[in-house]
């Protein structure tokens, strides 16, 4: 890694307080609903949360609760029914829709299962949100390699998806997503798809990237085990609903509601 590009990413200090004190994220009351056959499915019933500067936040809970839907809301690729959306101050909800399209830049995605254009190189993938950012060539070169370099996958920029692990797609896809410098790196289930210990080398990725370059990352996942790994906090989710937000670091841990407490306490998964 290139020490001296890095250091206008890490969360900075200032007068001793450190900015990770501060609020990167601020959903207020969102609301989503889908007309379904059988009727209105509220997807999210009246959600508040924050999300600080720095931090790896979590939303864990069965499938269906509503967590992807709530992750998409954050960059608007879901428009709430209702609610404030506040990323970095700006209230997304209220942008036009060039402003949203530059706002949402500054926050990057991961998948379960990558996305990758198959005909594109690693290096092509990886460049691909600069393309559309129309960032200059030179720059663009710079970037990839820099974000290559992050995810330990310099000598795969020549090669195509196919001849990759699904470990190694998946640092692709986290070079991509961090290529174009965001302040957010939003995952959803980004380890769902791979083995235990592939799971932890990109988990550790991860943390490298929330640490290294201070990028605040929400995370969804129904594996127990990531939330352990990674996570500051983690808000726990069922049926549309926030149930609990708890603290992995409080030395007073103590979950209070049903779910959180079975979560917590079967063995580590769901
Ligand atoms: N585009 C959609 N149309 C209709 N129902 C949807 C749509 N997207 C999600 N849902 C429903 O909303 C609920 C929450 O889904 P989702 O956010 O994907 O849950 P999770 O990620 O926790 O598994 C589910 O009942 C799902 O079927
Ligand atoms: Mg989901």
């Amino acid at each position: 890694m290139n020490d001296g590009n890095l250091k206008q990413y890490f969360v900075g200090t200032s007068g001793g307080i450190l900015f990770a004190v501060s609020k990167m994220i601020q959903l207020t009351k969102i609301k989503k609903t889908y007309q379904t056959s059988n009727g209105l499915l509220y997807a999210i019933d009246t959600v508040s949360v924050q999300i600080r500067a720095g931090e790896i936040f979590g939303f864990i809970g069965f499938s269906g609760a509503g967590k992807s839907t709530l992750l998409r809301c954050i960059n608007l690729l879901e428009k709430p029914d209702s609610g404030t959306v506040l990323v970095g101050g700006e209230n997304f909800m209220s942008l036009p829709k060039k402003e949203l399209l530059k706002q949402r830049r500054k926050i990057g995605m991961v998948f379960q299962h990558y996305n990758l254009l198959q005909n594109a190189t690693v290096f092509e993938n990886v460049a691909f949100p600069l393309e559309i950012a129309k960032t200059a060539k030179v720059e663009r070169r710079h970037r990839v390699l820099q974000c290559l370099e992050i995810v330990g996958l310099s000598e795969k920029a020549r090669d195509y998806p196919s001849k990759l692990s699904g470990g190694q797609k998946q640092r692709v896809a986290i070079a991509r997503a961090i290529v174009t410098n965001p302040k957010i790196l939003l995952c959803d289930e980004p380890t769902s798809a791979l083995d235990p210990q592939t799971t932890q080398t990109i988990l550790q990725y991860l943390k490298l990237i929330n640490k290294e370059l201070g990028i605040t990352i929400v995370l969804v996942t129904h594996e127990m085990g990531v939330v352990r790994t990674i996570c500051d906090r983690v808000s726990v989710m069922e049926k549309g609903k926030l149930i609990e937000t708890l603290d992995m670091s409080d030395a007073t841990f103590s979950p209070q509601s049903e779910l959180a407490k079975y979560l917590f306490t079967n063995g580590g998964g769901i």
